[in-house]
Parts: C-alpha cells; sequence; structure tokens
C-alpha cells in the first residue's frame, strides 16, 4: 500500500489530479533504479497519513506567467513592491549612504546593510505589524561589485570592507501608511561583520581545536561568515548560519583528512584575505578555520552581549537552523548541510525550553545531542546520536572526544553511515503537523559519484526536490520518523522523467529557500545557477522565482519572479500577514562576469537603474493594494 492506496489520504485528490500522480508515477518507476524504494518509501509514512497535512488555505492569487520575466520584480495582479533597503544602505536609516563614485571606507561599510542578503527575520516590537527590527544576513560578497575599482590593487583596506559586508544587519524600519516600509533610527541598530567578536560556547568551547596563537583560551573568535539561511528561537532570539566558510581560507601546504573533508584547499574561492589577514593562511593558523562553520546566536535587542558559535550545533556547511518545540518542551534544531552526498542534521536540547526563564533558555543551545538522519529504503527514518563511545565514534575508529566529533561533524556522520542527500538546503516546520520539510536543491553527481537511493531516486537530478517527514507521535523529539517525497521538481510538461515534475503547479527546479507561515502556506524560492538559467533542462526558465505551495494538495503557484541573475533567498511575514518581506540576492550575476569579477556588471541594473551602474541585493516589501493578507 502507498499513500495514494489510502481511501482516507485519496478523498483529498480529484480524480484528474490522481490520475496525473499515477502517471507520474509510473513514468518514474520506469525510468529509475529506485522502483522498490519508492513503493517502500511510502509504506511507513502510510501509517502515520490518515491525519492531515495541515489545512487548505486556498491562494488567493493568480499565477505569473514565465513569460513576464523581465530585469525587474514581478509580483500578482493586485500586488505591490518596494526595496526596504538595499547593499549599502545606513543601517540607521540616515547616514552614510552608499556613494556612486567615491569609495566608500571599510568604516562606512560597517554602518551599512552588507552585501548579499539572504535569510532574515522580523522581529515585531511588541507584535506590531508595522515596527520592529528587520535582521538579515549578508552571506558573501562580489569584490568586483564592492569596490567601484573592482579587485585592482588589492589591499588591505579592500579586505576589511570585504569583511565589513559581510554578517547581520539589524536595523529598525516601520511602515508608511501606503504600504512601503523605510528604515529608521533606533538603539538597536547595528552591523555585525566578519570581524564583530563573537564568544564561543558549548561542549567544543575552549579545547584544542579551537584554540589559536591570538585567542588561546579557544573562546573568542573575530566574526562570522557565509551566513547563509537562518532561525528564530521561541525566546526571541535569531540564528544566522555559517555556510560554505571553506572558501576563505588557503592552505598551500599538504592538507589533512579534517580540512579535505570541510574542502579547505591551495585556492579557496578567490577573496584572498589571506594576503592581507593571516586568519586566513591555514599554514600559519592551522585552527582557524575550526572557529567557523556553527550557528550563531544574536540577540537583536541586546547590542551589549555578543553573538555565540554554539558548538553542540556541530559544525559543517550550515544552511539554516529551523527551531521547534518537542511535546515535553525540548528545543528541536533541523539543520541541513548544503553540498552534494551531505546530511541533515538535529539538535535536541537537555532541558526544556521555560518562558518566563530566560537563564536557562540561555543555556538550551549549549546542552543537547546532536543527530544525523538515515532515510530507510522502507520509508522509515530514524536520527542516530553523535555521542563519543557510542556507534563506533570511539578513539579506535578516530574519534577522541566529544569536541572533535562535533568539530568535524561530516566525519561522524560518514562513521554512523548517515545517508547522504542531494544537497540539503533550508528546512521547514508545518505549523500545526510539526511535518518537517528539506529542500533538496539538485545533485547533477546523482547516479554516478552519489548512488541512487529511495531519498534521492532521480539520476542526475538538475531540478531537485523536497522530502517531507513526520515525527512518530508526531514528537520531534521521537527518534524515528516516516518519510515520503512531498515534490520532485521540475516541468510538467517534460517528457524525461528525469526533468518531468511538479505535476500539480508551475515549473520550477532547485528548490532552497523554504518556510512555512503559520497559516501553513510552504513559501518556497528557488537558486537555480546562473549558468543553467534559460538553458538545457531550465531551457523555458530565465529567471528566479518564489511559490506558494499547498502542503495538502501539493499544488505550487508562482508568486514572484526575480531580476535578471538574481537569487530570491529569505522570506517572513508581519504577524497581520499584510506585509511580505523577501531578500533579493546578486541580481545580474551571469556565468562569464563570475570569471571576471572586475567588471562591474552589466546583466542586471536592479534596483536602481541607470543611476548606479552596480545592482544591489535588497529586501523587498510586498503588499496587497486592497489591503488584505497576502498569499490566501
Ligand atoms: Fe547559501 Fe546553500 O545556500
Ligand atoms: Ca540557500
Ligand atoms: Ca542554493
Amino acid at each position: 500500500m502507498n499513500e495514494f492506496d489510502n481511501p482516507i489520504v485519496n478523498q483529498r485528490f480529484d480524480p484528474a489530479h490522481a490520475i496525473t500522480e499515477q502517471s507520474q508515477r509510473r513514468l518514474f518507476l520506469k525510468s529509475s533504479a529506485a522502483v522498490v524504494a519508492l513503493f517502500g518509501s511510502n509504506l511507513g509514512f502510510a501509517q502515520t497519513a490518515k491525519s492531515v497535512w495541515g489545512a487548505t488555505k486556498p491562494f488567493t492569487f493568480e499565477s505569473i506567467p514565465l513569460s513576464m520575466a523581465t530585469d525587474g520584480i514581478v509580483v500578482p495582479k493586485g500586488y505591490r513592491w518596494a526595496v526596504l533597503a538595499a547593499w549599502g544602505d545606513p543601517v540607521n536609516g540616515r547616514f552614510p549612504v552608499i556613494s556612486y563614485d567615491v569609495i566608500n571606507t571599510p568604516e562606512q561599510q560597517a554602518k551599512q546593510f552588507g552585501m548579499h542578503h539572504d535569510g532574515c527575520a522580523f522581529f515585531p516590537d511588541h507584535g506590531s505589524s508595522s515596527k520592529g527590527l528587520w535582521v538579515v544576513n549578508h552571506e558573501y560578497t562580489d569584490d568586483g561589485l564592492l569596490h567601484p575599482d573592482g579587485m585592482k590593487n588589492w589591499s588591505l583596506e579592500k579586505v576589511r570592507k570585504s569583511q565589513a559586508a559581510h554578517g547581520v544587519t539589524i536595523a529598525h524600519i516601520q511602515k508608511h501608511e501606503k504600504g512601503s516600509w523605510q528604515v529608521v533610527a533606533g538603539p538597536y541598530a547595528r552591523r555585525i561583520t566578519g570581524y564583530t567578536p563573537c564568544a564561543i560556547s558549548g561542549p567544543a568551547a575552549g579545547t584544542k581545536y579551537l584554540q589559536t596563537a591570538s585567542d588561546p583560551k579557544g573562546r573568542l573568535a573575530l566574526g562570522t561568515i557565509n551566513n547563509c539561511a537562518n532561525g528564530v528561537t521561541p525566546w526571541g532570539t535569531y540564528l544566522t548560519c555559517e555556510e560554505n566558510i571553506n572558501g576563505y581560507f588557503v592552505k598551500k601546504g599538504q592538507v589533512s583528512k579534517e580540512e579535505q573533508r570541510i574542502g579547505i584547499n591551495a585556492k579557496g574561492f578567490g577573496y584572498r584575505w589571506e594576503e592581507f589577514d593571516d586568519r586566513f593562511n591555514v599554514d600559519l593558523n592551522p585552527n582557524e578555520p575550526n572557529r567557523f562553520g556553527w550557528v550563531v546566536e544574536i540577540d537583536p535587542r541586546n547590542p551589549d552581549q555578543a553573538p555565540i558559535k554554539r558548538t553542540a550545533l556541530g559544525r559543517f556547511k550550515h544552511e539554516g537552523a529551523e527551531v521547534t518545540l518537542a511535546k515535553d518542551g525540548r528545543v528541536v534544531v533541523y539543520m541541513g548541510d548544503d553540498q552534494r552526498g551531505e546530511y541533515v542534521y538535529r539538535y535536541v536540547s537537555k532541558n526544556a525550553y521555560r518562558p518566563n526563564q530566560p537563564e536557562i533558555n540561555r543555556t538550551l543551545l549549549d546542552e543537547g545531542t546532536l543527530f544525523v538522519a538515515q532515510f530507510a529504503e522502507n520509508g522509515e527514518g530514524r536520527w542516530i546520536p553523535l555521542v563519543f563511545g557510542q556507534n563506533g565514534l570511539t578513539p579506535e575508529n578516530g574519534f577522541p572526544d566529544q569536541a572533535y566529533i562535533l568539530v568535524e561533524s561530516r566525519l561522524a556522520a560518514d562513521q554512523v553511515k548517515a545517508t547522504p542527500l542531494d544537497r540539503p538546503e533550508w528546512v521547514a516546520v508545518h505549523p500545526t503537523s510539526k511535518d518537517v520539510y528539506v529542500a533538496l536543491t539538485n545533485n547533477n553527481q546523482r547516479g554516478k559519484e552519489f548512488p541512487i537511493n529511495a531519498a534521492n531516486p532521480r539520476d542526475n537530478n538538475l531540478m531537485g526536490h523536497i522530502i517531507r517527514w513526520r515525527p512518530r507521535q508526531q514528537d520531534a523529539a521521537n527518534d524515528r520518523f516516516d518519510w515520503e517525497i512531498f515534490v520532485l521538481a521540475g516541468d510538467p510538461e517534460n517528457a524525461d522523467p528525469n526533468l518531468k515534475g511538479n505535476i500539480r503547479g508551475d515549473v520550477f527546479g532547485s528548490p532552497d529557500g523554504l518556510w512555512f507561515d503559520q497559516r501553513g502556506i510552504l513559501w518556497t524560492q528557488t537558486d537555480i545557477s546562473s549558468g543553467a538559467l534559460g538553458k538545457g533542462a531550465y531551457a523555458r526558465i530565465t529567471n528566479n522565482m518564489m511559490f506558494a505551495a499547498d502542503p495538502v494538495t501539493r499544488e505550487f503557484r508562482r508568486f514572484l519572479i526575480g531580476p535578471n541573475g538574481c537569487e530570491v533567498t529569505g522570506v517572513d511575514l508581519t504577524p497581520d500577514y499584510k506585509t511580505m518581506f523577501v531578500n533579493i540576492q546578486h541580481p545580474g550575476e551571469s556565468p562569464s562576469e563570475r570569471s571576471n569579477p572586475d567588471k562591474p556588471k552589466a546583466f542586471s541594473d536592479w534596483p536602481d537603474r541607470k543611476l548606479f551602474s552596480r545592482p544591489r541585493s535588497a529586501t523587498i516589501v510586498i503588499w496587497r493594494e486592497d489591503g488584505k493578507p497576502v498569499g490566501a
């Protein structure tokens, strides 16, 4: 039996849809090596599928046709949008403004929004839907754009500015009557950059792995970098997640197995920080990379509190940190490690969250257990603890202590045979059912370097997919779960079974941002690489996009198309659902210019148009002309 043989579940589907679903399934069965696996994958899930997936909230907007893509923002009929804050805008709403022709200094950049906005969250002032804090990650820099003359005459000054454009912004924002918003002055406005002092806490803090010549105690790192997706805790803090940290480091000498596993090599990604900042020269500072690749907790309303790197949550290429509560109140954090063949992790705190005891809540991300997921072929899954002495994590196998296991989480996960996935990006938890969804963006090495399995069923998976699982007893702390494939992304009209997909709704691929609002709408954002847009599998898709999806009907409806060369990533809503915040990252990116970073990018002039030749990443706000809630 699979989910579609279950009469209770079947009542949700109209016959046309059921036929389409089954045709897709047959196509899939014919084409994939995972035939047995797929049938198996629904067996376990059907046992728990009798309760609903959440409630359908019918979408009230019309899908945007693909043909409307342009070098701008396209939103549905009846919607409006405006820029809230772009790279270089002052975080206090006043000064220093970005300079169009004079070079901004690192000190000025450190008072402005950073580059390449990603994960984000709105923290309302006392529940307000018109005033609050805007907290946003700045993932990385294109130094060809950051400096008016690009990477020519590379200098310490330019390295400092690049570091200042990384990290996180906290700004006060306020709504205008008409629906747009602006950044305003306030006491909490600040930047956290690539050199802001950050505390290190949890089991690996202070250990030999974290100690350096400039920080012999191993408890104070400078900066947070490659801040990708995010999370928000019930006690009002923000989690920023360090992803591709390896790219900032360079090691000319022989790399260790640990360095190799996180991707450190002789070249890095070309940031060239190591030329003027020895911290990023691994030959000189072998432990410095161990101080990055963590989840970092920030209290947006406490500027005196340094950001805290929480080592109990493990070290890898952290995409995001989705926080939920177990039935007994313990804190559960789901985390993807975004690289081909990497894993999904879960953290469970030792103690329960106590709404009125901030002193306890401050320790919840320091004491707990890190797990990694195994997705069995029969649709069952389990969480395997990464604990010293258990499951082969012993000195004989190269794991001397718990701190090493946390610093080298990937090696520990390899040892316990976690399931390698097709690039785990954002994780989202449904607000009522507690089902968990993970975006697996794509993997062109599936079927080659990585064998096909039930959870990763497509050879050369260019379009990606989304898996969902239900914890047993619907309790996030349960070590068992049942999983299924929620959607194979793709083009419903494509005959190639590896490219066909998404049979209920609009064509899309490479899902990345994934977030549930409290009404149960799954917002999905795409990150198709600039080299793939408009070609091959993506021939019909020229720009990245955003969708509203229904967990019950599985319909994906196109809600936004972004400007040329951008990625759409990061989303939040005000408590009244009337303002949506969305980040537009790296407009203008194109493959040819990527290899020539000195050249200002001509592919997009969004959002400033001809006023300013360099495109800028930005947060936009979206609202309805009739003032009603966004989406539904
Ligand atoms: Fe920063 Fe995996 O995206
Ligand atoms: Ca991402
Ligand atoms: Ca991505």
